[in-house]
C-alpha cells in the first residue's frame, strides 16, 4: 500500500489540465482496485478474475464452487440458500455453513512462505508437522513447540512444523489475539494464519486453504502428519515407520490413521457432528482417518487438493478429506499406533500415563498440556524399563 501513497502524490504535484486530472483519476482508480486485491488476497490475481468474481458473486449457490474458488474477494453471504426446503429449522451454524461455503479464498494475515525452503527445495523437508491450532490455543502451541513438534533433524531426517489458524472473536478480542499469533511468529515462525472465523465447521475450510498454500510452497514435501493441537504424537516414532516403509519416498499414495469405516451422516440435531440431510443428502461416508492425527505423503495431499475443486464441501474435515481422495480411488490405511479415540487401557488400577504404553505408540488423542512434557521426556529416557505386560 505505500507504494500506492508514493503514485498519488505524484499524480496530485501534477495535474495539468481537467481532462487529464480525470484520466488520472481513473487511472489512479484502477491502480488502488488492483493493489487492494493483490495485498489482501496476498496473490496473484488477474483483473479478469476480478471482474468475473462480481459478476458470480449475487448467484452463488454449489454449482458455482469450482468456479469460485479459483479467486478471492470480499465474499459475500449467499441469500439464496434461504429457498432451501427446511432451512428456517437449522441451527445457526448450519445456516452459516450454508450462507458461507462458497467463500473459499481468505487474506492471509501470517505466512511462512519459506517453511520448506521454497517449492524446489521442500523435498529436504521429510515431516511436516501440520497442526490445526486456533487462536486462543498458545498453551498447547507453546507446549508442542517444546516437545514433540520441535523442529529437529531427526534421524538424518528434517522435521518441520506448521500451526495453521483463523481468527476468534470480533472486535478489540479478535485484535489482541491477532496480536498474539503475530507475537509468536515473530519468534518461532511457524504460523499460517487465514482471516476467516476459526470454529469447528470451518475446519475443512481451514484445511482446504492448507493444502493450496501447500501446493504453492511445499510441494514436494515427503510426508505430513495432520491433526489436532491436543494430540500425543511420537514423532520419533513416526520417522522411523516413515523411513522404513517399503518403496515409498512420498511419491506414491501414503493415508495412514485409525480408520472409521461405515460412518452415516448423523442426523440428530444435537450431535456437535450433526450433518442435515440439506448439506449431504447420499448415504455412509467412505472410509476415513480420524481427523486428531493422520499421516500422509505430499503426493496424496497434491491429489486431495486436486479432488477438492470439483467436491462439495462438507463441514467435518476429516470425512471431507477422505471424500475427496475416494474420488481418486485412494482409500485409507489402518495403524494400531495411531489412537485418536483415545487409548484404552484394560487394566482400570493401570497407570494411565505410564510411558510404556505411549513409547510404542504413534498418535494419541486428547492428551492435556500439562503432561506433555514430562511423557515426552519419559519416552526417551534409554533407562525406560518396560515388561512384556505393560505394552498394550
Ligand atoms: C466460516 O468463516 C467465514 C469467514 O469468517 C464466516 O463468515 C462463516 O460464518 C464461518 N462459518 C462457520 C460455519 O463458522
Ligand atoms: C522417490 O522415489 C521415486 C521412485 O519411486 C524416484 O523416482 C524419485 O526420484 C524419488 N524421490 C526422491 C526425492 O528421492
Ligand atoms: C488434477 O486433476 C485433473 C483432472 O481433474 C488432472 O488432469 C490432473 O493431472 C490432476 N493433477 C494432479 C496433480 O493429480
Amino acid at each position: 500500500m505505500n507504494k500506492c501513497r508514493l503514485l498519488t502524490n505524484n499524480i496530485t504535484k501534477k495535474i495539468p489540465s481537467m481532462a487529464s486530472a480525470t484520466a488520472l483519476m481513473t487511472a489512479l482508480v484502477v491502480v488502488l482496485y488492483l493493489g487492494f486485491f493483490q495485498d489482501l488476497s496476498g496473490t496473484r490475481i488477474s483483473l479478469h478474475d476480478a471482474v468475473e468474481q462480481q459478476d458470480d458473486s449475487h448467484i452463488t449457490p454449489t454449482s458455482q464452487i469450482s468456479k469460485q474458488r479459483h479467486f478471492w474477494s470480499k465474499c459475500v453471504r449467499d441469500n439464496s440458500v434461504e429457498s432451501i426446503s427446511g432451512f428456517d429449522t437449522l441451527p445457526d451454524h448450519i445456516k452459516n455453513f450454508l450462507y458461507y461455503q462458497h467463500c473459499l479464498h481468505f487474506p492471509m494475515l501470517l505466512d511462512t512462505p519459506h517453511k520448506c525452503g521454497g517449492p524446489k527445495g521442500s523435498a529436504k523437508v521429510f515431516l511436516l508437522l501440520v497442526i490445526k491450532s486456533s487462536p486462543m490455543n498458545y498453551d498447547r502451541r507453546e507446549v508442542l513447540r517444546n516437545t514433540w513438534a520441535k523442529e529437529r533433524l531427526q534421524n538424518g531426517v528434517w522435521i518441520r512444523r506448521l500451526f495453521i489458524s483463523g481468527t476468534q472473536d470480533d472486535g478489540y478480542n479478535k485484535k489482541r489475539l491477532n496480536r498474539l499469533l503475530a507475537l509468536e511468529q515473530r519468534k518461532y515462525n511457524d504460523i499460517l494464519q487465514w482471516d476467516f472465523h476459526d470454529s469447528f465447521f470451518n475446519l475443512t475450510l481451514k484445511q482446504i486453504l492448507f493444502l493450496e498454500w501447500m501446493e504453492r510452497n511445499c510441494p514436494h514435501v515427503r510426508f505430513m502428519l495432520n491433526g489436532d493441537d491436543d494430540v500425543f504424537a511420537n514423532t520419533d516414532n513416526m520417522i522411523l515407520y516413515l523411513k522404513n516403509l517399503p518403496d515409498n519416498n512420498g511419491s506414491k499414495h501414503l493415508y495412514v490413521g485409525d480408520v472409521i469405516k461405515g460412518a452415516k451422516p448423523i442426523r440428530s440435531p444435537n450431535s456437535k457432528y450433526y450433518i442435515p440431510t440439506q448439506v449431504h443428502n447420499s448415504g455412509p461416508y467412505p472410509a476415513y482417518c480420524g481427523g486428531g492425527g493422520f499421516l500422509l505423503s505430499g503426493y496424496t495431499a497434491l491429489i486431495m487438493y486436486n479432488m477438492s475443486h470439483s467436491t462439495p464441501l462438507l463441514p467435518i474435515d476429516d470425512v471431507y478429506l477422505a471424500m475427496c481422495l475416494d474420488k481418486a480411488g485412494l482409500h485409507p490405511e489402518s495403524h494400531l499406533g495411531v489412537k485418536t479415540s483415545g487409548l484404552y487401557i484394560p487394566d482400570a488400577k493401570a497407570d494411565r500415563y505410564d510411558p510404556c504404553y505411549f513409547r510404542e505408540m504413534l498418535l494419541v488423542h486428547r492428551f492435556l498440556s500439562v503432561n506433555m512434557y514430562v511423557m515426552w521426556h519419559d519416552i526417551q529416557n534409554p533407562d525406560l524399563n518396560c515388561s512384556p505386560s505393560s505394552v498394550l
